[in-house]
């Protein structure tokens, strides 16, 4: 939930990273996306070290994509997922080797197509037939081959949010399983001349805080491919589980442990690769578990009102601008005030946005320690999808985002500023 490096003194001072909130506060201005390096760290090396010698952790940059972010994972030797050009763009400004980046997506333009193939990126997800058929054409007219690994949907309800959820059979996302589409696709992919198939993927969902319906994923994977072995002779080099590994937003979640998942996915590997046949090398595509319990979000109290007979609101400067996912997933989460000695009295309230919608609650009831105007407010886990879905809505320019590490502060991304959102305005014509 919190930052690995949070501290907080008998008085009620908290500091992530070395650096107090208040410091980051008074030099960044708020609101204010802070991202400890630490917990990035670890986070991190949980996946490296389990999966040393037989798998890779791609690292989903639509959770949270800047530069930094991206050089970091590369300094790391992780690979990227991107589902976007302007992903593949920032992947590629960061200096990351398009050979590590793999190109989801269930719309990839046709821009999007020739820029990935133009760049050499690793992998193409292919998510339907009429792609794969773009793919296959683009690269013949450009001469080049694209390595394709095919979406499926195994059907397997991941125990998630509705709009989080996209392992079903009925699904925006890829080729069902059980209907046939899927086969149809690898015996498409395997005739294609500038097609080079080269294994499969699934991603059931986010948010998921079962082991279970992961490990059947990598299950389902593996029996899809022992029958494709059968019909087609095809043998996957690679199988990509896709993401979705849960967090701690509060105190009651309890994720998977990602050592325990990946030694039981290890397992499955063993046991379901046919005789004679090399372990298809495992892909993971991990997003939330790597940025959100990194990240928080720090906000200054500007209001504080009680409706009588209602609740007792307290607004902050953001809200659904900075943070959508309350809004848009009825999501949770948790906040602490700063500097508030462990005895002040709680009071029950509701922490609203400054954004013009009645729905713009980042959280509708918690405890607070006498919450007042000039305060400042940690909002927990806000490292994921957060960021990275921001918008300027009400023309209210989107925070920075800091680093904290050691007991210093850099800055990620700038705060963007009134005369950016007018950039690219142009005047009313005829004049
Ligand atoms: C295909 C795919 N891979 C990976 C992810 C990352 O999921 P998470 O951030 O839950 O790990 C997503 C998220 O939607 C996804 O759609």
């Amino acid at each position: 939930m919190r930052p690995v490096t949070y501290q907080k003194t008998r008085e009620g001072e908290i500091s992530v990273g070395g650096v107090p909130l208040r410091d980051l506060a008074q030099e960044f201005g708020t609101p204010l996306y802070v991202m400890d390096y630490q917990t990035l760290m670890e986070n991190i090396a949980r996946y490296r070290q389990v999966l040393e010698g037989w798998g890779t952790a791609y690292y989903a940059g639509k959770a949270f994509c800047c530069r930094a972010m991206v050089e970091l994972v590369d300094r790391q030797g992780l690979g990227l997922d991107v589902v976007s050009g302007g992903e593949l763009f920032t992947a590629l400004t960061a200096g990351l080797d398009p050979g590590r980046v793999l190109f989801h997506g269930n719309v990839k333009t046709a821009a999007e197509i020739r820029a990935g193939l133009e760049v050499g990126v690793g992998h193409f997800v292919v998510d339907s037939l009429d792609e794969l058929h773009q793919l296959d054409e683009a690269a013949r007219a450009m001469g080049r081959t694209a390595a394709v690994l095919l979406r499926l949907t195994p059907g397997i309800e991941a125990h998630t949010h509705e709009f989080v959820r996209t392992g079903q059979f009925d699904s925006k996302f890829g080729f069902a399983i059980a209907d046939g589409i899927a086969d149809q696709a690898v015996a498409v992919a395997l005739r294609m001349g500038n097609i080079e198939l080269k294994g499969f993927h699934a991603h059931i969902g986010s948010q998921i805080l079962d082991t279970e319906p992961l490990v059947a994923n990598a299950e389902a994977l593996l029996t899809f491919s022992g029958q494709v072995l059968q019909r087609f002779g095809f043998w996957p080099e690679v199988l990509d589980l896709g993401g979705g590994i849960g967090v701690r937003y509060g105190e009651s979640d309890d994720p998977p442990d990602v050592t325990d998942l990946m030694t039981r996915v290890r397992m499955a590997l063993g046991e379901l690769t046919p005789r004679g046949m090399r372990p298809p090398h495992i892909i993971v595509e991990p997003g939330r578990s790597i940025v959100a319990e990194a990240g928080l979000t720090l906000y200054t109290v500007e209001a504080v009102k009680t409706v009588p007979g209602g609740r007792e609101y307290i607004a902050v400067d953001g809200g659904m601008g900075d943070n959508i996912r309350p809004a848009l997933y009825q999501a949770q989460y948790a906040a602490e005030l700063d500097q508030k000695a462990g005895d002040t009295p709680e009071r029950q309230v509701t922490v609203a946005g400054r954004y013009c919608e009645t729905g713009d609650i980042l959280i509708p009831s918690i405890r607070l320690p006498d919450p007042a105007r000039g305060d400042l407010l940690a909002m927990w886990g806000t490292g994921a999808y957060n960021y990275a879905m921001a918008s300027s809505y009400n023309r209210v320019p989107r925070p920075a985002v800091v680093l904290v590490n050691d007991g210093e502060a850099s800055l990620w991304v700038d705060r963007e500023r009134w005369d950016d959102l007018t950039r690219r305005d142009r005047p009313l014509r005829p004049a």
